[in-house]
């Protein structure tokens, strides 16, 4: 029987006491909310969803996902090989630049090779005999709030954007992939885009058996119109003859992860700091990248305003500010959401600080601890 969605602070307060903290928390039956959309749009639109492992590459729940997904997506060889050891179905290798040895081990484990050039393209492609191959296209546009992330960026490397080097690659694939969205949560964005790229590359697409939209498209987001989504989907399908793929990420896991701290000391200096035993830089990293605050869903309107912090001697170790609904003491349990996407597959042991442990909550309800880091495994990450 599967576990109702339960308050994130009840699970964590009903299991005060058996998992130390810090520890992330993943909840398959959030996952699941987001699974079963993207399955959906499988039904619906014929589009198949590969995972984005370079965001998320927690196996542990692949058990779950690989019900709803079609397989995994990856930007090296690692990624791949986990791709195809944990997860298995589809394998789409995708990498800024192989190397030699790369391609020697991703041909006995892929099912498509993407290249991001057509001299990689070119250079390696008598060694994929038997292989789809396909080439990952820059479209010229994008959806993205941060230059930093923003894949059609000036001088962008990603994907090839002169059209005689498209044209002349033409004969040696079968499919393309464009990735050039980012948090996008608008459709009528998307089908700006996906406009753009039909008038621009249509005669090309025709010539195709399949396209990734790559990653990025916020689908599964509450009131997303879904409907709109598909049809947009299976009318570009249909109008280019091509299997269509979706390489969804953070669109996968939204909402379905935590990182569970405890305060250990409040200090004052013009306000209340309580600091915790995780870290941003280590635990978060995202957050300093993009200079955003991490979601704390419990503290949004109370009396009792802290700021977060962690526990690191960066000076800007900083969660965020929040307005908490009663007063934090050493001890409390701190929640904080979304702690799922670019976080783990970044974390790192900077400061020495403790490894969140990894806790996935099954569908069934129950808690189990999946991975535990100890001194061990700080030691043996240099030598
Ligand atoms: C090629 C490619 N596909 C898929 C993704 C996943 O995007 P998201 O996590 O935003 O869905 C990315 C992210 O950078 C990407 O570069």
């Amino acid at each position: 029987m599967n576990a109702e969605e339960k308050p994130i602070e009840d699970i964590v307060r009903e299991n005060a006491h058996a998992f130390q903290t810090p520890y992330y928390l993943i909840d398959e039956t959030r996952l699941l909310k987001n699974l079963k959309r993207i399955a959906l749009v499988r039904e619906r639109s014929g589009a198949k969803s590969v995972l984005a492992l370079k965001c998320f590459s927690t196996w542990s729940v692949f058990g779950l996902m690989r019900r709803y997904m079609d397989g995994t997506t990856s930007s090296s060889l690692y990624e791949a090989r986990l791709g195809h050891e944990k997860f298995g179905k589809e394998v789409h290798a995708y990498c800024v630049a192989f190397s030699p040895e790369d391609i020697e081990a991703v041909r006995s484990i892929a099912t498509k090779v993407i290249f991001n050039s057509t001299s990689q393209l070119k250079r390696y492609r008598s060694r994929l005999k038997g292989l789809p191959l396909g080439l990952r296209i820059n479209p010229g546009v994008s959806h993205s709030h941060f230059d930093l992330a923003d894949p059609a960026r000036r001088y962008s490397r990603l994907g090839v954007s002169r059209r005689s080097d498209l044209e002349e690659a033409l004969p040696l694939i079968s499919g393309a992939m464009f990735h050039c969205q980012c948090e996008n949560d608008r459709l009528e964005s998307f089908c700006r885009i996906l406009d753009h790229i039909g008038e621009k590359f249509g005669s090309v697409l025709r010539r195709l058996e399949w396209v990734s939209l790559g990653g990025g498209i916020y689908f599964t987001q509450d009131g997303y119109p879904l409907d709109g989504f598909c049809r947009r989907l299976a009318e570009f399908s249909k109008e280019f003859r091509v299997q269509v793929y979706l390489e969804p990420g953070e669109t996968a896991i939204t909402r379905s992860g935590f990182l569970v701290t405890k305060v250990l000391d409040i200090v004052h200096n013009e306000r209340d700091i309580a600091i915790v035993d995780a870290a941003v830089e280590p635990h978060m990293l995202d957050l300093l990248i993009y200079r955003t605050d991490a979601k704390i869903d419990i503290a949004q309107k109370g009396k009792y305003t802290y700021t977060v912090a962690g526990r690191t001697c960066l000076a800007g170790d900083v969660f965020g500010t929040y307005r908490f609904p009663e007063k934090l003491r050493v001890g409390s349990l701190i929640p904080v959401a979304d702690a799922s996407g670019y976080t783990m597959v970044k974390k790192n042991w900077f400061n020495g600080v403790q490894m969140p442990s990894i806790v996935v909550r099954r569908l069934n309800g129950r808690l189990e601890l999946v991975k535990r880091f100890q001194y061990k495994d700080y030691l043996t990450n240099l030598s």
